[in-house]
């Protein structure tokens, strides 16, 4: 796992937009995994700046989404697949017809999880996940627990994420749905690289047992140790307690250019 250090929010997303960049213009019909929440915000916000001024073409990208809750349809404000259309999809030339995103509307629920197993396979597979992580570790929705060889299925939140989720909710807890379908923990592995961002002292402990304790199913971001091509973008306060961060820093500052866009 390489650990990238920046001193905001706003450069480390600015680094792994380089990222996506690099991606897309070597694979223009690249198949890119994508995050809702807060943390891929800015990210979205410099894709969308990349494409308006600087013309990067996301006309043949297909993307998939981690995860969307049950419950809420394509158009209610809080549903993932009306974040995505608010916050990327609409600002920049993809098609929308190349989107997925967990539907958490299907009358049948693990017929419409294999289903997206399926696109995914049949896209091609994902060249590039993006990540945020929770406050407990989970990554899609994967909450602790959650077996490492878990395929795209419905879960369950924790009471933790449920709290952590209410912000978008008026800060309601009881109006943030319980349950949620998402891609398994197996699903992200077989993304050929995986970028995971994280910002704020909220992030730190997770962030410092992910990239330095034990895998362990307990703290599921945990298993990116075992990804052969894994990168953590995050800011100074979610890097403040990793015990080797001077060294992440040493590494990812010697590196020539062209590897650190790589
Ligand atoms: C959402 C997702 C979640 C979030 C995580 C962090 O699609 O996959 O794992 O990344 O809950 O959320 P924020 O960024 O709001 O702190």
């Amino acid at each position: 796992m390489e650990i990238i250090i920046k001193e905001n929010g706003q450069v480390a997303s600015e680094a792994a937009a380089r990222i996506v960049v690099r991606l897309v213009k070597e694979k223009p019909n690249a198949v890119i995994g994508l995050a809702t929440g807060s943390t891929p915000l800015m990210l979205y916000r410099e894709m969308i700046r990349l494409h308006k001024e600087e013309g990067l073409d996301f006309s043949q990208v297909t993307t998939f989404n981690l995860d969307e809750y049950i419950g809420l349809p394509p158009e209610h404000e809080q549903s993932y697949r009306r974040f995505m259309n608010e916050n990327l999809f609409k600002h920049i030339n993809i098609k929308m017809e190349n989107t997925h995103v967990p539907d958490g509307m299907a009358e049948d629920v693990p017929a419409s999880c294999a289903a997206y197993e399926q696109a995914i396979i049949d896209a091609g597979g994902i060249d590039l996940q993006v990540l945020g992580i929770g406050s407990d570790g989970h990554v899609g929705f994967n909450e602790p627990t959650s077996s490492f060889a878990s395929r795209t299925r419905i879960k369950t939140l924790t009471r933790e994420t449920v709290a952590d989720n209410a912000r978008f909710f008026d800060d309601d807890e009881s109006m943030v749905p319980h349950h949620c379908v998402t891609m398994g923990i197996g699903t992200i592995m077989d993304a050929r690289m995986n970028i995971m961002l994280a910002f704020g002292e909220r992030k730190a402990d997770a962030i410092a047992d992910t990239v330095e304790g034990p895998i362990a199913s307990i703290m599921p971001a945990s298993i990116l140790q075992y990804h052969p091509a894994a990168k953590l973008f995050i800011d100074e306060a979610a890097a403040s307690k990793l015990k080797l961060a001077s060294y992440y820093r040493w590494v990812y500052d010697g590196k020539p250019k062209w590897q650190k866009d790589a």
